[in-house]
């Protein structure tokens, strides 16, 4: 049976493109799907995406989640949002934490995740190929 990966892309992704491309790369968010979702059709995944900007409706998402394993990069919000943590216990769901820059190398203020400690992996400053990173890891643990 195929598996398939909700990915959950969490504040400030809709604006993607226009983010400094230092960090982030310069990619919009639709092409980063297009690259996500490459590497799901590669690894045999389904995947489904989501975005938004408002703290509640991303822990509504985690409610409703019904893949069978997420990946979150949630933004600014994974550096406080206990929120965002409790929905994603909840799920009961393995997870992995991505983050397209190198988040433990910059300000002091990103090297804390809240989100971390009930992940099963968190990749970090891989840009786009740290999402293929995370879909092997899901998937190693899925067909386990
Ligand atoms: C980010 C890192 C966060 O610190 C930042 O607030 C983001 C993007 C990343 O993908 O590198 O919005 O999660």
């Amino acid at each position: 049976m195929k598996h398939r990966i909700d990915v959950l892309h969490g504040i400030n992704f809709d604006v993607l493109g226009r983010r400094p491309a230092a960090h982030y790369g310069g990619l919009t968010l639709e092409a980063l799907e297009v690259r996500i979702k490459r590497y799901a059709d590669e690894l045999g995944l389904g995947v489904a995406f989501s975005q938004t900007n408002h703290e509640g409706e991303y822990c509504e998402a985690l409610h409703n989640a019904t893949g069978d394993g997420l990946i979150l990069n949630p933004g600014a919000w994974t550096h406080y949002s206990w929120a965002i943590h409790d929905a994603l216990e909840l799920t009961g769901l393995p997870a992995v934490e991505v983050h397209l820059s190198a988040v433990d190398e910059r300000e002091e203020w990103r090297r804390v995740s809240v989100i971390r400690d009930i992940c099963v992996g968190t990749v970090q400053g891989k840009g786009p190929d740290g999402y293929r990173d995370a879909l092997a890891l899901l998937q190693e643990r899925l067909e386990r």
